[in-house]
């Protein structure tokens, strides 16, 4: 990590080389978000094929952006590619993937001891000095740090999927994150165009803690045989204004991401009186889908179908 004195008298954190894990829907996007403005970026996966994943996401994107930005040219289209692709590397090794990194974000699967996991195996080969930040939906930040020495700075920083398309982050302190690991996170997130808000190490912080019971009480409304998830999503875009229904946007998200959410408040925030019990009550809709491997977009099928 460089420290330089920016405008303020203030010690300031330079963020330059990031290391992403998971490849996945939100890591592929970050890893592009971070490319497309200047900031060298590893990202990382378990294997070649969930690397080839990301990098088929990020493609897919960069090639709706480069097509806008020079129609009928597709030179400079492919330039436009290749230079947002000569910052990103990519690695299936943990330790090398940190080495020299000075912020290490998660986005893998949403469970408490695969993160866990995962950091505290971080904390032995990342510099002192590297900033751990997790994008978790719905964990506690203060949690996943506790398998790493208590030295180690950490920050919440979570996306919006997609998240080149969308605008917000969240800023997440916990009771132990310095002014100057909070300053360099919000400058980050500045240098890559996003808009960043800020909140307590609270479930869901500010956007899924509202929008989460929102989609799963739709889910309920369709059990109870209310109404059908298609009027569900008609009525909440049109009558609403919401650009996706709340189907449309749970197969968007992730069934298994939307049920690892559910079930971890159930089993840790129900007791606390923070989130209550109706609103996370098990939805066999939503758990035979995600058993049928019926995850939304990203496998084809979710509670709808999809080419
Ligand atoms: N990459 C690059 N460009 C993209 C893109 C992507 N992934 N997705 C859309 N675009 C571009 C399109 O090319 C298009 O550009 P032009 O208007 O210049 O032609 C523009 O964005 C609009 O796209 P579309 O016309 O295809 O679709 P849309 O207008 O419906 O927008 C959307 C797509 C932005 C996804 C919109 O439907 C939307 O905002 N949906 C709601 C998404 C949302 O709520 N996300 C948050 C989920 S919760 C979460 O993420 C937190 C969590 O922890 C679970
Ligand atoms: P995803 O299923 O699309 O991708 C997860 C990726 O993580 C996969 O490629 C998987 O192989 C990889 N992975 C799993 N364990 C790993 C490990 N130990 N090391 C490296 N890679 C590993 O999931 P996603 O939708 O990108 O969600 C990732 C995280 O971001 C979750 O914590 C989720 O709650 C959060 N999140 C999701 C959304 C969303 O809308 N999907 C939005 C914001 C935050």
């Amino acid at each position: 990590v460089r420290r330089s004195f920016a405008t303020s008298a203030a010690l300031q954190k330079d963020i330059n080389h990031m290391t992403v894990f998971g490849a996945g829907l939100m890591g592929a996007g970050i890893v592009q978000v971070a490319a497309q403005n200047g900031i060298k970026v590893v990202m990382t996966d378990v294997s070649d094929k969930a690397l080839e994943n990301g990098k088929k996401i990020i493609t897919k994107s960069l090639t709706r952006i480069a097509r806008k930005a020079h129609p009928e040219d597709e030179a400079a289209q492919k330039s436009l590619i290749d230079k947002v692709f000569e910052n990103i590397s990519t690695s299936t090794s943990p330790d090398e993937a940190v080495k020299s990194s000075d912020l290490v974000l998660e986005a893998i699967v949403e469970n408490i001891k695969v993160k866990q996991e995962l950091f505290s195996k971080l904390d032995k080969s990342a510099p002192k000095d590297a900033i751990f930040a997790s994008n978790t939906s719905s964990l506690s930040i203060t949690d996943i740090a506790q398998s790493t020495e208590p030295s180690r700075q950490w920050i919440g920083w979570h996306w919006f999927n997609p998240p080149p398309q969308m605008k917000l982050v969240e800023i997440i302190k916990t009771e132990k994150t310095s002014e100057e690991t909070y300053r360099a996170l919000a400058d980050l997130s500045k240098r890559m165009k996003k808009t960043a808000v800020s909140c307590k190490d609270t479930p869901g912080f500010i956007v899924n803690r509202l929008l989460v019971p929102y989609m799963l009480e739709a889910v309920r409304m369709v059990e109870r045989g209310e109404a059908s998830a298609e009027d569900v999503d008609v009525a909440m875009k049109l009558g609403a204004g919401y650009p996706m229904g709340p189907f449309e946007l749970s197969d968007f998200v992730g069934l298994d991401t939307l049920s690892h959410i559910s079930r971890g408040w159930r089993d840790s925030r129900v007791e606390t009186g923070e989130i209550s019990a109706e609103a996370v009550k098990e939805s066999p809709l939503l758990e035979q889908l995600v058993k049928e491997n019926k995850l939304g977009r990203k496998t084809g099928e979710g509670f709808r179908k999809y080419d």
